[in-house]
């Protein structure tokens, strides 16, 4: 199909420069395992599993049928007031594999609906437990949470809030970012800081709103849309620790790190923390059919149910017409088992290692290299900007990929790689290889 096949008159693309692409399209027309077909005819690799989404690789039988047979057995039912088979099965599933006692599901449809929706929960927790006056947020600096206005307010990429004024929600603070020059090359370790960056959150920032006003501190474990930043060793238990002192809830955001991309289920588990909430999306489902949600600690869902409204009375006002799609949980359950049987997560890890070892032995000492961080299958080359025009050296080198047959992500001036799970060394050298290339380029 020749791009001139369309019109592209009408369709707005999301967090695209749309002027840029109109004159130099971009257009996927087929996909199979690790490769997309272009409209021009040409292979691109996959090398960002389609934005975190598609750990299985794409076009996986066991996925494509299980999304079929739902299709030709239960379409779509209503989620309010009844439910559908296919949301219990994949609620116990998704339970299950996360730790603690993360037992309770609330689906809905993306990253952004699951940041909100975990903000909303810890909102109504407090108050059903008598401390409404628990409002205040706190996410961190360049924290990506989606676009909705309450992920959007805890996140902290200046250029998503910028232009929302105060539309944004109030009461909200943000930690330091967890990013220390000192420690610009990190491979598969958690960097040993010299100061705590928590301290700040202790001698700061509750003491100013007080604690007891905090309802909850919000974190990506590993900062995946900023550029894949790692927090120092200890980070996430010492905030675990600060949060039970307090009796502030910790939402951890995993919607990157869920469902295998450090190499185990989650990466609560990978960094033996359990938080409050945790937010999942993306890769779930494989990316092929849209799905979030927030796995709650039972005591969350025992708070709200504990409650003397007669029983007709919804406990959580809260939801999304497609909450718990029966195709979209059947995409769930499938991809999981598949993840599982074909032990896609461990996968992740071993070559994550062989990703993480050619980062740092092909780009260190390029041209403008100014850090490299892996950890688990993802890994990012930060670049010195271009002076007065940020970005651009790393979306130049994202279109110069892109045409030597390579799908890379360019973050500010950070390029990421993050394979799909079935992802080979010869996947793997062609990428590194090519992004080398064009880093030389573009120096
Ligand atoms: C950590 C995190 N949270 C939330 C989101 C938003 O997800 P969505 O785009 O599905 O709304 C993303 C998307 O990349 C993300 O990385």
């Amino acid at each position: 199909m020749a791009y001139n096949d369309f019109t592209m008159d009408n369709h707005w693309l999301p967090f695209t420069p749309n002027r840029q692409f109109r004159k130099e399209p971009r257009v996927f027309v087929g996909a199979d395992g690790m490769e997309f077909t272009t409209h021009d005819g040409r292979k691109v690799v996959d090398g960002i599993s389609s934005l975190w989404c598609v750990g299985a690789g794409h076009n996986r039988k066991p996925i494509n049928d299980a999304i079929t047979k739902q299709l030709n057995t239960l379409d779509y039912s209503t989620a309010f007031q009844a439910s559908n088979d296919q949301a219990f099965i994949a609620a116990q599933k998704i339970a299950e594999m996360a730790p603690g006692d993360l037992n309770r599901v609330l689906f809905c449809n993306s990253g952004s609906e699951a940041a909100d929706t975990s903000l909303k929960v810890a909102l109504a927790y407090h108050r059903a437990r008598g401390e409404g006056h628990r409002n205040i947020f706190i996410g961190r600096e360049k924290g990506y949470h989606g676009v909705g206005f309450g992920g959007m307010s805890v996140g902290g990429i200046p250029a998503n809030r910028k232009v929302f004024g105060t539309a944004l929600l109030p009461r909200v603070d943000h930690l330091r970012f967890i990013h220390d020059p000192k420690h610009a090359f990190i491979h598969n370790t958690e960097p040993v800081w010299d100061e705590d960056p928590l301290l700040e959150l202790e001698n700061r920032i509750l003491p100013l709103h007080d604690p007891s006003n905090v309802a909850a501190i919000i974190v990506e474990p590993v900062a995946g849309s900023a550029g894949w930043y790692i927090p120092p060793k200890g980070y996430l238990k010492r905030l675990r620790e600060i949060c039970d002192k307090h009796g502030i809830l910790l939402i951890f955001d995993e919607v990157i790190t869920g469902f295998g991309r450090l190499g185990t289920n989650f990466g609560a588990d990978f960094y033996g923390v359990v938080p409050d909430m945790l937010n999942f999306a993306k890769c779930v489902t494989n990316g092929v059919i849209p799905m979030g949600g927030v796995i709650c600690r039972d005591k969350l869902y025992d708070a709200m149910m504990k409650t003397d409204a007669p029983e007709h009375v919804i406990e959580f006002f809260h939801g999304y017409t497609y909450s718990g799609h029966p195709v979209a949980c059947a995409a769930a359950i499938a991809t999981l088992d598949l993840m599982q049987k074909d032990a896609l997560f461990q996968r992740a890890g071993e070559m994550g290692k062989l990703l993480g070892n050619a980062f740092h032995s092909t780009f260190k000492g390029l041209p403008n290299v100014v850090g490299i961080r892996s950890l688990g299958l993802a890994a990012a080359v930060e670049l010195a900007p271009i002076a007065g025009t940020p970005g651009k050296r790393a979306f130049d080198i994202y279109l110069d990929c892109f045409k030597k047959g390579a799908l890379v992500r360019p973050a500010g001036d950070v390029v990421v790689i993050a394979p799909p799970y079935i992802v080979e060394k010869s996947h793997i050298d062609q990428l590194v290889n090519t992004l080398a290339d064009s880093i030389k380029k573009n120096a």
